[in-house]
């Protein structure tokens, strides 16, 4: 029996993305018993705007609303392992998820067992060139975008030095009042403009921010 809230779209194309350690490719529905282990992860899903889900059939929906059609451009992070990549037979475990399933909006997230070794750096590094390269220019027209942008909440200290390591700036705050994870909170908008654009150039630095020495300081936790 298919389950009618699951979107039946067109698949992305396939896509994939080597870094030194990394393999970044084209994650797809099919792939939700994978991410089972990452999408349950209660310190995972806190920081983003559902929490965790509950068993498969709840990952499968949480998955066709980030893998639709062919424009997706969403990835499975795994390890590079040369055992791995030749004994085909079993799927690499993934070890986490980033992309853009509502441009220019970029997401990630590592498995906590392989997190601090600084994988979501690494593989954001590779992928903000592919997201430009990927969708066209605004003034191509159609659904193109001169920027890219991460949403972080303001106490989540490890996702904001990423942005920073990976050259968005921040710029400008937004109050979330009815966040269903973590009740009101504070989010962060970091940009980063296309190369050969500045985020000033396409009026995306509010000018109080562009004054200002950065975000505020997060919370001690
Ligand atoms: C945030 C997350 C993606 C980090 O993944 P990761 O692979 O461990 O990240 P990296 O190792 O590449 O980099 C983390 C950086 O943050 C720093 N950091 C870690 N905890 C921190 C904290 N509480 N405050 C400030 N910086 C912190 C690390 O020291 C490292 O910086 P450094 O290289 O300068 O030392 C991962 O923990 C995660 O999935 N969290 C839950 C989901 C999430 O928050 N996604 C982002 C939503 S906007």
């Amino acid at each position: 029996m298919t389950d009618a809230s699951i979107v039946e779209l067109e698949e992305p194309e396939f896509h994939e993305i080597l870094t030194k350690r990394l393999r970044l490719r084209t994650v797809r529905v099919a792939d939700t018993e994978l991410i089972m282990p990452l999408i349950t992860r209660p310190e995972v899903m806190y920081w983003t705007s559902q929490g965790p889900v509950q068993n498969v059939e709840q990952g499968r929906q949480w998955m066709s609303a980030r893998t639709p059609g062919r424009d997706c451009f969403n990835f499975a992070i795994e390890e590079r392992n040369d055992a791995t990549e030749k004994d085909k037979k079993s799927p690499p475990p993934i070890v986490g998820l980033a992309g853009c399933f509502h441009p220019p909006e970029i997401g990630y997230m590592i498995h906590p067992d392989h997190a601090g070794k600084g994988y979501a750096t690494e593989a954001l590094q590779a992928l903000i060139p592919e997201i430009f390269e990927r969708f066209p220019s605004a003034n191509e027209g159609g659904i193109g975008f001169d920027h890219i942008e991460g949403w972080v909440d303001s106490k989540n200290g490890a996702s904001r030095r990423i942005l920073e390591k990976t050259g968005f700036v921040f710029c400008e705050t937004h109050i979330d009042a009815d966040n269903q994870v973590r009740g009101p909170c504070e989010l962060l908008i970091f940009r980063i403009a296309r190369p050969g654009k500045t985020l000033e150039g396409l009026g995306l630095v509010p000018k109080a921010n562009a004054e200002s020495d950065g975000p505020p300081s997060p919370p001690v936790q």
